[in-house]
């Protein structure tokens, strides 16, 4: 494998936190890489670290030890600016609680990190990204509710625009995709349509995408399936992909 086709490389990495009955071990000495343009899903037990490893791979929580090489850049050579900048150019994350901003709304909260800057795509392409994003989610007549005005189903689904809009705008190519149980709160079809779409960033885009899931009806759109237990990958084999 060529270096370039490596998008992620996990070396020896631990996570853990202290509490009084004695340090959690969320990540334990894990080895992991993922090539690009690869679709992995992370299943695994409530509590087994899957979140964790996601917030460390965004570089949002930082190691106990080990270490996290994405595109060939060291995450732990960034100081928390450049860190910021590297994941906003580099990295989408759809978290497991969809930390929507609550002031705004739907329609707003997709464009927040376009509106962040770190792009040169012109106006009238998001515009008309935006809106193809939102009719093929069915959030149209929602794009102006506000978070506590969506159902759980429908801010899960901002919260996936979000993380995609400028890929999607720019057409821009292998990106990488961190989502949490992304399909947690939507009925089948809903769900079918997210992993369709994602399956699509990967195949025709070269997006490198990680989803952490408990369905296998999710798993099953994967080219990989990892186990996660107590910290540790305790399976990993290329997915079924019975979906085609
Ligand atoms: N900030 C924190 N402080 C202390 N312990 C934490 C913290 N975050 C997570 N943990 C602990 O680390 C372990 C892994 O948590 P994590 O959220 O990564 O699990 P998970 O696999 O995503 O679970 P779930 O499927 O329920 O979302 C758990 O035992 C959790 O209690
Ligand atoms: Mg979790």
């Amino acid at each position: 494998m060529k270096m370039s086709d490596l998008h992620v490389k996990i070396n020896d990495l631990s996570k853990s936190y202290p509490s009084p009955s004695g340090d959690v071990i969320a990540v334990d000495h894990l080895d992991l890489t993922v090539p690009r343009g690869q679709f992995l899903a992370i299943m695994g037990p409530s509590g087994s670290g899957k979140s964790t490893l996601l917030h460390l791979i965004a570089g949002l929580t930082k190691p106990t030890s080990g270490s996290i090489v994405i595109n060939d850049t060291d995450l732990s050579t960034l100081n928390d600016s450049a860190l910021t900048r590297f994941r906003r150019r580099h990295i989408g994350m759809v978290f497991q609680a969809f930390n929507l901003i609550p002031t705004l709304t739907a329609e707003e909260n997709v464009l927040l990190p376009v509106l962040a800057g770190f792009h040169d795509t012109d106006e009238r392409k998001l515009q008309q990204a935006l809106s193809s994003l939102l009719e093929r989610l069915s959030l149209v007549p929602r794009r102006h509710h506000y978070p506590d005005q969506l159902s759980g189903g429908e801010q899960q689904r901002i919260a996936i625009a979000r993380a995609i809009l400028l890929d999607f705008a720019t057409d821009a190519h292998e990106g990488l995709l961190l989502a949490d149980e992304p399909t947690g709160n939507l009925d089948s079809a809903n769900s079918r349509n997210i992993c369709q779409l994602l399956r699509e960033l990967c195949s025709e885009q070269g997006h490198t995408t990680i989803v952490v899931t408990h369905e296998s009806r999710v798993a099953d759109w994967a080219d990989r399936v990892i186990s996660f237990q107590d910290g540790k990958i305790v399976n990993d084999q290329p997915s079924l992909r019975k979906e085609a």
